[in-house]
């Protein structure tokens, strides 16, 4: 009897606590992720202008798998499908960007592609009347070739252009759309300037993605501050910018912690850090590295440009949110490694081996908690790749994995995420390896013109955990 009176309420309190830890606090929001290029098709439909990555998808199948994005899901068509899905895994929200050259076909105010507009409009009006919310990338890497023409993103200019096209956004689709994210990835899309094999194939490393990541920053902070300015008041919408992000030392030596650091501040920093830390411009370890070597390679200035104090200024605080895409965990080490220049020599960190490591996922959170305090996050992508097959129970351990561990992060650390959406909603184009490698919780058959759509397992399980808020308690720890 009196173990029953002392025990009872030890297992009651723990599976009590147990269970709070595993579920999702209310007001966060779970969803699923796309992107124009990898979904959309009609490439050159209804007045749509051609993009740097349909430029280079059809010049150069010597980087890609010959795969390309001119029809993909064909969602331009059958986004009506894509909701019903989003509506059958129980999402709140569907992440999505916008084609640039779909609504700005030379990327210049003389023709506003009206037909693109409204398919926007159509996508969002469907998600709203199923109640879910959009996301909307501003920024999934596919600019307008015309703009490319002029040099694309190492060229300042092109930061007005981008910022007329977003004025045209915050007016027609503000209204309803509350949560727009400036820039998917800027580490990986601005490799696009450092190498020949991603889009728009410039092979300038070390330079042009330096350049490109300056511009990047002032166009940034140029569409937060329009926002802010000009459509918050009416609006009452948030925008934010969203990085790829999962660094940690391969040993427990100071050595590798430091690389570790170093990595992070090169691999997310340089973009985060003029925007979220309270000092803001770049940080010290990438300004000190790339200007040392810089100098000792007998330049007369530093790769990396230079803020003024002023635009130090305007960039920091330019942001309501973090977005956050998460897969996996480079474990780094310290070393030179990387053609000279480039941005990977500059850091001096040489990764070791990536794992699928959920507690790295956990530590990364709270890395970016402690760096960037007062800022929620959001985690906008995270997901596991395949080579297809409705019964992906890998995929369902990924997720329930990975949730798992950003539970803890959330109810346990007190790492302040928001807000959760998975990538991706079904298969989509997967850049260079094409329709092979595939994501998504919806099988897409490639090979048909209806490019049908078939459930995974996964979407079974994500339609359990998003409509019950919590964590199946056969997947906690
Ligand atoms: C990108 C997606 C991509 C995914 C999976 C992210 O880097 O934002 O466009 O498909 O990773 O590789």
């Amino acid at each position: 009897m009196w173990t029953l009176v002392i025990v009872l309420p030890a297992v009651l309190a723990t599976g009590w606590a147990q269970s709070a830890t595993y579920r999702f606090p209310d007001g966060f929001f779970l969803g699923a992720s796309t992107s124009a290029y990898q979904v959309e098709g009609a490439w050159n439909e209804d007045g749509k202008g051609e993009s740097i990555q349909d430029n280079f998808f059809h010049n150069h199948p010597e980087y890609t798998s010959g795969d390309t994005g001119d029809v993909a899901c064909d969602s331009y068509h059958k986004y009506k499908e894509d909701v019903q899905m989003l509506k059958d895994i129980n999402a709140d929200v569907y992440r999505f960007s916008i084609s640039w050259p779909r609504i700005l076909p030379t990327g210049d105010l003389d023709v506003i592609n009206q037909a693109g507009i409204d398919y926007y409009n159509n996508l969002i009006n469907e998600l709203l009347a199923n109640g879910i919310q959009p996301l909307v990338t501003i920024y999934h890497w596919d600019m307008p070739q015309s703009l490319q023409y002029l040099g694309g993103w190492p060229n300042e200019l092109i930061v007005d252009y981008f910022v007329e096209h977003a004025r045209i956004l915050f007016e027609n689709f503000g209204d309803r759309v509350k949560w727009w994210t400036t820039f998917n990835e800027p580490a990986v899309f601005l490799r696009g300037y450092a190498s020949a094999n991603i889009a728009p194939g410039q092979n300038a490393s070390g330079i042009g993605d330096y350049l490109a990541t300056h511009a990047m920053l002032k166009a940034h902070a140029r569409l937060w501050h329009l926002y802010d300015e000009q459509y918050r008041a009416t609006q009452n919408g948030s925008v934010g910018i969203t990085f790829s992000f999962g660094l940690e030392p391969l040993t427990n030596s100071t050595e590798d912690a430091e690389a570790a650091e170093r990595a992070r501040q090169f691999d997310m920093g340089i973009y985060a850090h003029p925007i979220y830390s309270a000092e803001g411009d770049y940080p010290t370890v990438v300004r000190e590295r790339v200007d040392a070597n810089s100098a000792a390679e007998g330049r007369p200035r530093s790769r990396l440009p230079s803020f003024t104090q002023e635009e130090v200024q305007y960039i920091r605080g330019s942001a309501d949110f973090i977005g956050v895409n998460h897969y996996q965990t480079d474990y780094v080490t310290s070393g030179v490694t990387g053609i000279s220049p480039s941005k990977t020599r500059d850091s001096g960190v040489i990764t070791s081996v990536s794992r699928i490591d959920s507690s790295g996922f956990r530590r990364s959170l709270n890395w970016i908690a402690n760096e960037y305090p007062g800022y929620p996050i959001i985690i906008t992508e995270n997901g596991l790749k395949d080579l297809g097959g409705r019964n992906d129970v890998t995929r369902i351990n990924y997720f329930a994995d990975f949730l798992g561990a950003l539970l803890e992060a959330v109810n346990l650390d007190g790492v302040p995420v928001i807000g959760y959406t998975l990538w991706s909603l079904m298969d989509v184009l997967e850049w260079d390896s094409g329709f092979t490698a595939k994501f998504g919780v919806y099988e897409v058959d490639f090979s048909s013109p209806n490019r049908t759509r078939t459930p995974k397992d996964s979407a079974a399980f994500i339609a359990e955990v998003y409509g019950s808020r919590q964590l199946p308690e056969q997947y906690r720890l």
